[in-house]
């Protein structure tokens, strides 16, 4: 299978934290791919219309998109077993949900000043975005701690790889200065080898 990859994509980390949890990375090979809304460059457009990583390549059928439907492919394939029965599974499929969410506002925050030219640009929908960060980090800490101290599945994923993101780009926020649960959840959740074999990168 092929997989559309950029190293700094947190749903295409969310995918290669899957592989290396499943002891399968040797079951893709790694196309690089690069674009931005204003420029698709050499994301595979042909595979996903929409022109976004990650896309897999499989053999018997069309290649899948986003990450979630990929991810739910894996498991199967795989029996990875990161999607839990019902009902624990709507609990899991909404947290991944929420940091998919995250990873999405603070992909676009991190657009407005790589992509968006300088006169374009708008400091209110930047603070929109982090405002919808926000909102989902005190979701978690409030709500959703007793799940993410449970057994690995892919809401921790989808969470993991949205923090690491905004540490990434992101780190003047200082998220964990008001979420301290999920701060210290991270810290032992980030030190998995999984996490550690697909740190981001530019
Ligand atoms: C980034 O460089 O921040 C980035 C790259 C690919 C997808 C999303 C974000």
């Amino acid at each position: 299978m092929k997989l559309y990859h950029a190293p700094a994509s947190p749903f295409v980390r969310k995918v290669m934290v899957l592989l290396h949890e499943a002891n399968a990375t040797d079951r893709v090979t790694l196309v690089p791919a690069a674009g931005h809304p204003l420029d698709p460059g050499t994301m595979p457009v042909d595979r996903n219309p929409l022109g976004k990583i990650p896309a897999l390549e499989r053999p018997g059928g069309p290649t899948l998109y986003d990450s979630r439907v990929i991810t739910r492919y894996l498991d199967d394939l795989l029996a990875a077993r990161l999607y839990p029965a019902a009902p624990r599974l709507w609990d899991t499929l909404t947290i991944e949900a929420t940091g998919d969410g995250m990873a999405e506002s603070a992909v676009l925050m991190r657009y407005e000043v790589s992509v968006r030219p300088e006169p374009s640009r708008s400091a209110a929908w930047v603070e929109a975005q982090w405002a919808k960060i926000d909102r989902a980090l005190s979701a978690l800490e409030d709500r959703w701690m007793s799940h993410l101290a449970g057994p690995v599945d892919m809401g921790h994923i989808a969470v993991g790889c949205a923090l690491g993101y905004i540490d990434f780009r992101h780190a003047e926020r200082d998220w964990r200065a008001a979420h301290p649960a999920l701060a210290a959840w991270f810290a032992t959740f980030d030190a998995r080898p999984a996490m550690q074999a697909t740190a981001p990168a530019a």
